[in-house]
C-alpha cells in the first residue's frame, strides 16, 4: 500500500540534493569548523556559506544567523536570553495558541519572577494588533508572536504588530517555524527583531535551527562553554546538519511561489470536498492559512479514531500538533478559538506538501467521508 504523507507541519522527508550535500561532512569532511588546518577551514566555510543561505531567504545580514538544535532551542534562547539580560523589565506578551516551546518558555520565566500576558484570539485564531498595543506597559520587555499557527495554519498579522513594538521601544520575536520558507518574510521591512526557524520543517535534517537577531538586539547565552556563534550558542557546529539547512533554504526560495500555489490549490480542494460531509466545520482562517493547512472538524467523532482508520489506508494525518499526541487534553489552540472540549477532540489536520498528488487528493476526499459515516454510524451519542 502507497502511504500518501499528509503532516509536513509534523516533520518533512530530507530532500535528495540536501542530503547529497550533507553526506560529505559525516566522513572526508569531518574537520571541527574552529580548527585552524584545511579540513577545519572547509568546515567554517561550508557553515558561512549556509548562514548567507538562510540570511538571503529572510533579508538579514548574516552575522544575525545562529545556529541552534531546532525551533524549541530557538525559542527558549530567545525569550530567556532577552529576560535574563534585562533584569529591569519582566513583562513579556505571547498569545494563548503559541506553541509549547513558547508557553513553556514563559511558564519558567514566570516561576523566575517574569509577568506574561497570554493574549485571547479571534474564533479565526487572529490575534488583534490593538490588542497587543493595549497590553504594552512600561515593564514590558518582549512581545513573541508565532507567524502561524503550526495546528490551524492561521497566519498573524506580525507586520503590524512588530511595527508596534518598534514604535514603543519593546523587542518583538516571531515563532518562524511553519512559515520559513514557505511564506515571504524580510526581517528588515517587518521590523522583526529576533525570529524562530527549524530545518525539519523544509525538507533538511532534524536537529537544526536558527535564530535570527538583530545586530542591535541584547541577549544572554543559556549555553555556555567555547564561545561558538559568537558567544551566543558554545558547542561544536552540527556541520552536516547546517549545511543541509542551508541547502534546503536555498531551494524553499527558489520553489516557494510556484509550490506555494501549487499546494494552496489542492488544499481548497480538500477544504471544499471535506466540507461537503454533515456537521463539518474549518477551523482556522478561511484565507489567511499556510498554503499547506487543513485542519476540519467533524461532529461526534475522535480525532484520534479517525488518524487510526486513516492509517490503516495507508495515509498519515494528525489530530492537534504531533508534540501533544499522546496527550489526552484537547488542543489548547482548538479551545482558544472558542471551540468546545468535544469538538476539539473531533479534529482532524492534514498538512500537504512536494509530494502531495491531486491523485492524493483524490483519494483523501473518497477515504475520509467513508471513514466520518463509519465512525458515527459506531457512535452511540451521534445524531443528524
Ligand atoms: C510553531 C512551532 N514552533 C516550534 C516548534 C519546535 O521546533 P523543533 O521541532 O525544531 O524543536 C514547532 C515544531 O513542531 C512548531 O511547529
Amino acid at each position: 500500500m502507497k502511504t500518501i504523507y499528509l503532516d509536513h507541519a509534523a516533520t518533512t522527508a530530507v530532500d535528495g540534493t540536501v542530503l547529497k550535500e550533507m553526506l560529505p561532512y559525516f566522513s572526508r569532511r569531518f574537520g571541527n569548523a574552529s580548527t585552524l588546518y584545511t579540513l577545519g577551514h572547509e568546515s567554517r566555510e561550508a557553515v558561512e556559506r549556509a548562514r548567507k543561505q538562510i540570511a538571503k531567504l529572510i533579508n538579514a545580514e548574516p552575522n544575525e544567523i545562529f545556529f541552534t538544535s531546532g525551533g524549541t532551542e530557538s525559542d527558549n534562547t530567545a525569550l530567556k536570553g532577552a529576560f535574563l539580560a534585562n533584569a529591569g523589565k519582566k513583562h513579556i506578551i505571547t498569545t494563548k495558541i503559541e506553541h509549547p516551546a513558547i508557553l513553556q518558555t514563559c511558564k519558567w520565566i514566570e516561576k523566575q519572577g517574569g509577568r506574561v500576558t497570554y493574549l485571547h484570539v479571534d474564533a479565526n485564531g487572529i490575534v488583534n494588533p490593538q490588542s497587543v498595543a493595549n497590553a504594552i506597559g512600561e515593564d514590558t520587555l518582549l512581545v513573541s508572536i508565532m507567524h502561524a499557527n503550526n495546528e490551524i495554519g492561521t497566519i498573524q498579522p506580525i507586520e503590524e504588530i512588530a511595527r508596534i513594538c518598534r514604535e514603543k521601544k519593546v523587542m518583538f520575536h516571531t515563532d518562524a517555524v511553519q512559515t520559513f520558507g514557505k511564506i515571504p518574510i524580510d526581517v528588515k521591512k517587518m521590523n522583526i527583531d529576533m525570529l524562530s526557524a527549524s530545518s525539519h520543517k523544509i525538507y533538511g535534517p532534524k536537529g537544526t535551527g536558527i535564530l535570527f537577531k538583530r545586530n542591535k538586539i541584547w541577549i544572554d547565552a543559556l549555553m555556555h562553554g567555547g564561545g561558538q556563534e559568537r558567544g551566543l550558542r558554545s558547542g561544536t557546529e552540527n556541520v552536516a546538519g547546517i549545511v543541509g539547512f542551508g541547502k534546503a533554504a536555498e531551494i524553499a526560495m527558489q520553489k516557494m511561489k510556484s509550490e506555494g500555489e501549487r499546494e494552496k490549490k489542492l488544499r481548497d480542494k480538500i477544504i471544499n470536498g471535506l466540507l461537503k460531509i454533515p456537521k463539518s466545520r474549518l477551523n482556522g482562517h478561511p484565507t489567511k492559512r499556510l498554503p499547506g493547512n487543513v485542519n476540519i472538524s467533524f461532529e461526534g467523532i475522535e480525532g484520534e479514531s479517525m488518524v487510526l482508520m486513516l492509517n490503516e489506508k495507508g495515509i498519515c494525518s494528525s489530530t492537534g500538533s504531533a508534540c501533544s499526541t499522546g496527550s489526552l487534553e484537547p488542543s489548547h489552540v482548538l479551545l482558544a478559538i472558542g471551540m468546545t472540549h468535544e469538538q476539539a477532540h473531533g479534529s482532524l489536520r492534514l498538512t500537504l506538501g512536494r509530494e502531495t498528488s491531486a491523485k492524493d487528493v483524490g483519494y483523501v476526499l473518497k477515504a475520509v467521508p467513508e471513514i466520518v459515516d463509519k465512525l458515527r454510524s459506531m457512535s452511540a451519542t451521534w445524531r443528524e
